[in-house]
């Protein structure tokens, strides 16, 4: 019989991989809950009219990417590609539409893209949406948790871009000028830059056409359509969070949905090829109204935990969090699982593998390397004699330490 694979771009998610989840999640929560958010949840399905109302009809994903399907009752539904809109609707749904709101979530995204190192089909976001806030403080606030993460994750070789659209009347100011502009541009347009034109022509600005993107490197800025109070906001990122994260200025930053309207802004790492983007955000003062709510102002972002994921296997980062414990003899078994008992009863955040076979202590520390530990404990002949344990570091300085059983529940303890 034929066999059944899985859908292109949706990989089952195992082996190596199959803890990042879990991981970034704890650290992602942490973050959270230290900026005081509370979780939401929203269906992965939706009616399709939601995302065509929010991200735009204009946007690639309503125009190619998205799972549509009718129900057994004629009903349009969609995947939801991404979270903003499901988290929107659900306020206005509630009646909460008046307050403000400060939340997170999490969960499976689905856009059909043509798969490719960091892009799937199906995909995790983390996201956060800070809604009923006006611009200000907000912002800031959001640029803070951005920071956290940025923190909490090392991800010191990272940049986040940081642009802003202006009001609806600066936009239409800026867009006139542009247009006026592409008028005298003298080469041709690609189909997807044609389209845009058309559309949307603010999103010509992040066209990966060569000739293009040097010729609007010479054309308007949005920034000088912008008001004081809007330059203020970009400064004040710039020195608040400047010295933790390093930040960038760029004015072709647009992003790819149709929502946006003031600070736009996302992340990017040198470690992750040609979808270098991880996070990615902005502001949304319109999305509440255009979905039927009350005036909403709104700001929030999403971070895409494959790609994470992918940033912190780069940099070969091993998991504190995780421990080999070897014996070099099956003979060992009974006092190995004691001691495994022991110290796990001392510090549950720590993933202990055991591995108390009969295979060589080589076969045993390659498999502890390959799977992210940061220590080895062997228990081998001398040890089980005397008593101890020997403590194998796998960082660069790979130290070595013999530990008494009282030292070592110690140690875990600590870790
Ligand atoms: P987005 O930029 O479309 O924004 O997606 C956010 C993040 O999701 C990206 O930076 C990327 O890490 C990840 N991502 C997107 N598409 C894929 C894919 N095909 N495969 C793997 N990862 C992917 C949003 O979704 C907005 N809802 C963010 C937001 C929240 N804006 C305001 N609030």
């Amino acid at each position: 019989m034929d066999k059944i694979s899985s859908i292109r771009g949706m990989p089952d998610v195992f082996e190596s991989d199959s803890n990042y989840l879990a991981e970034l999640n704890e650290i992602l929560g942490k973050v959270f809950l230290s900026h005081n958010l509370n979780e939401i949840n929203t269906p992965i399905l939706e009616q399709t009219e939601l995302f065509i109302r929010s991200t735009g009809i204009t946007s690639d994903i309503v125009n190619k990417e998205i799972y549509s399907f009718n129900d057994r009752n004629e009903q349009s539904l969609s995947l939801r590609p991404e979270g903003t809109a499901g988290v929107v609707r659900s306020i206005i749904q509630k009646k909460l539409d008046s307050s403000e709101h400060k939340l997170w979530y999490q969960g499976p995204m689905f856009r059909y893209e043509r798969p490719q190192k960091g892009r799937f089909r199906q995909f995790n976001q983390a996201g956060v949406e800070l809604l009923g806030f006006e611009e200000g403080s907000s912002d800031l606030e959001i640029i803070s948790i951005v920071c956290d993460i940025f923190i909490e994750l090392e991800l010191e070789d990272s940049v986040l871009k940081i642009n802003h659209l202006g009001d609806k009347e600066t936009k239409e100011r800026f867009l006139s000028e542009l247009l006026k502009y592409l008028k005298t541009y003298k080469g041709e347009f690609s189909e997807n830059d044609k389209e845009k034109l058309n559309k949307n022509p603010l999103r010509l600005l992040d066209s990966k056409d060569v000739d293009l993107k040097e010729f609007l490197s010479k054309g308007p800025k949005i920034i000088d359509f912008l008001s004081s109070e809007q330059l203020n906001l970009l400064d004040n990122i710039q020195s608040i969070f400047g010295k933790y994260v390093e930040i960038e200025l760029d004015s072709s930053l647009v992003r790819g949905l149709d929502y946006y309207t003031g600070l736009v802004f996302e992340a990017v790492s040198s470690n992750l090829g040609a979808q270098d983007s991880f996070l990615g955000g902005g502001r949304y003062d319109e999305l509440s109204k255009d979905l039927g709510g009350k005036e909403m102002p709104a700001i929030g972002f999403a971070i895409g935990l494959e790609r994470l994921n992918l940033i912190k296997k780069q940099k070969n980062i091993r998991s504190n969090k995780v421990i080999s414990f070897v014996t070099t003899s099956s003979k060992m078994n009974a006092l190995a699982f004691k001691i495994a008992q022991l110290l796990r009863s001392h510090n549950y955040d720590i993933r202990l593998e055991t591995n108390f076979t009969d295979a060589s202590l080589k076969a045993k520390l390659r498999k502890a390397s390959k799977l992210g530990a940061k220590f080895v404990f062997i228990m081998g002949d001398e040890e089980f004699e005397s008593n101890s344990i020997t403590v194998k570091s796998f960082d660069e300085d790979g130290y070595q330490v013999n530990m008494s059983f009282d030292e070592i529940v110690d140690f875990y303890k600590d870790i």
